[in-house]
């Protein structure tokens, strides 16, 4: 799936925390990109041909032994280079300039004063504000460069040589804090390196269905499905280039969310909008005996996995032996397992995990795995897979099977399916109607909620009734990175609109809780 890299800037990884980002402001210029370690080989970098090459910030000091680097000759390559941050300092280190300690870290959103006569601060404001975080600085430029930003407390927070196509930026211009940062992205990759902007998802996807159907050939494919946002948009794709060389295996494990498998299997089963052959595997019940009396976490997911896999394989041997398995692996996965693009990954996914080791193919097949999640939906859109899929909230692999505390039952799946189908239908009406009259999104819209069943039971009254009930609880939370997490404000009359219809309407529950921790110490999933 290489075809649409022709116009290539390359992204050099030195352990920075913005390394993605970098990548997908790049993207968001219609530039295609890809992040390599700097431990990458020169006359790869040369092989590849790049337009233009950033090198990324990063938590080490270039002046000390050891210190990640990069040879001089990236800086004669002809190929106009962008070094940002601790990238910045390397560039001026290995040059010939000086990095030194400053005697304070300059952190936060600062002022700074550019030079508008420089083609990387074209048509931005000369007095804008950026994100610094950094402790040394560049106290001496390099032989041929200028100075062409500066703060209180940086003489040098942007320098160039511009013969040679080479530009510092001491700041983060990826980081939305720097308020026109895109804007001098733009300049480097569109104007400095003179790439076209072709980088677009009408173009992927036209260009990825010719090369898969290049690629499979006569091929049988098979694919996991599991109705989450990228194994549908691997779907879509293969059924648009192979239509019924390519078989996608659904398995219900009876942990999903209210009316999730038929909706699922109204998009992509017979009937539906894509040509291939579905098939749905109703396998619940073998789920609920494996799980009955299991009450340890760990253990039910570990159940929850294998069974998948038990599913998966017996499904295959039907099928008999294909060419190809494919997998709706993602760029993010590519970078985080290390291997740069360089390698297939085998997607760690639970539900997919291992699932190699279990059927008869000859290669694996990942149309997904150049693009990053805001890609792959634009691309689930292209392709016409409906918004309500293409945006969905993430869902676990183990599904409501982390969202009952204590063993799972059928009636208790039951009970938090109906609770979380009413949470989710007030907190989403209520976020529409605040979207409609403010003409913007909620402040308090979560990027992930859900109803959880607590395994405990209390005594209420419903009527003249004494019962003695489940609580359910209700999660919501705001998080960038699912790693870190913070409980939404949400309007009281959300969460008492909610409660009401549950209690009302859920039978077995009499109480509702909102679970207002942060992740740490909580986690975002209940379990
Ligand atoms: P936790 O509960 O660990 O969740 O704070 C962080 C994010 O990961 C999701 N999650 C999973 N996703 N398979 C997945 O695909 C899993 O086993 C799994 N466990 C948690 C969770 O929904 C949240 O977005």
């Amino acid at each position: 799936m290489e075809s649409l890299s022709q116009e290539k800037v390359l992204v050099i990884d030195f352990g920075g925390q913005y390394n993605q980002l970098v990548a997908r402001r790049v993207r968001e210029c219609n530039v295609y990109c890809e992040i390599y370690s700097y431990k990458t080989d020169l006359q790869k970098i040369k092989d590849m041909n790049p337009k233009g090459i950033i090198l990324t910030g990063g938590p080490s000091s270039c002046y000390e032994e050891g210190a990640a680097t990069c040879s001089p000759e990236l800086f004669s390559l002809g190929v106009p280079v962008l070094g940002l941050c601790y990238g910045a300092q390397l560039m001026s280190h290995v040059l010939g300039g000086k990095v030194e300690r400053a005697a304070a870290r300059e952190y936060g959103k600062t002022e700074v004063d550019v030079d508008v006569t420089s083609p990387l601060f074209c048509g931005v404001t000369p007095h804008t504000v950026c994100w610094m975080s950094h402790f040394d600085y560049i106290s001496q430029l390099a032989p041929g460069f200028r100075a062409v930003a500066t703060t209180a407390n940086c003489p040098v927070a942007a320098a160039e040589c511009q013969e040679k196509g080479l530009y510092a930026i001491q700041f983060h211009p990826e980081v939305l804090h720097t308020a026109e940062g895109s804007k001098m992205l733009y300049n480097f990759v569109r104007n400095i390196c003179g790439c076209a902007g072709s980088w677009k998802m009408d173009s992927f996807v036209a260009s990825t269905i010719e090369e898969i159907r290049k690629k499979v050939g006569n091929g049988r494919v098979l694919l996991a499905l599991s109705g989450g946002v990228d194994s549908s948009v691997a779907a879509g794709l293969l059924s648009r280039a192979i239509g019924k060389q390519l078989t996608c295996v659904f398995v219900d494990h009876g942990l999903l969310r209210k009316n999730e498998g038929d909706e699922v299997e109204s998009v992509f089963g017979e009937g539906g909008q894509f040509d291939l052959n579905f098939v749905r595997v109703n396998a619940q019940h073998r789920y609920y005996v494996k799980l009955a009396g299991v009450t340890e976490p760990e253990r039910k997911r570990k159940i929850i996995g294998e069974e998948f896999i038990r599913v998966f394989e017996e499904e295959a041997k039907k099928i008999g032996a294909v060419d190809f398995l494919a997998q709706g692996t993602i760029y993010p996965d590519v970078v985080e397992s290390g291997l740069g693009g360089e390698s297939a990954v085998i997607k760690s996914h639970h539900n997919v995990g291992g699932l190699p080791d279990f059927v008869d193919f000859k290669e694996i097949i990942e149309p997904l795995r150049n693009l990053f999640k805001d890609e792959v939906r634009q691309a689930g859109l292209e392709l016409g897979i409906p918004e309500r899929l293409v945006f969905r909230q993430p869902f676990p692999g183990p599904g409501l099977g982390v969202r009952i505390v204590g063993d799972v039952t059928e009636e208790k799946v039951k009970i938090v399916q109906d609770a979380d189908a009413i949470y989710r239908e007030e907190l989403e009406a209520a976020a529409a109607a605040y979207k409609k009259e403010n003409g913007k999104e909620a402040p308090w819209m979560p990027n992930q909620y859900f109803a959880a069943l607590t395994n405990m039971r209390s005594v209420g009254v419903m009527g003249d009734e004494r019962t003695y009930d489940y609580a359910i609880a209700l999660r919501a939370v705001q998080t960038i990175d699912f790693m870190t997490a913070e409980c939404s404000c949400l309007p009281w009359e959300v969460l008492q609109k909610s409660m009401s219809r549950i209690i009302n309407e859920v039978r077995g529950v009499n109480r509702v809780l909102y679970d207002i921790s942060s992740k740490p110490p909580g986690t975002i999933e209940f379990e």
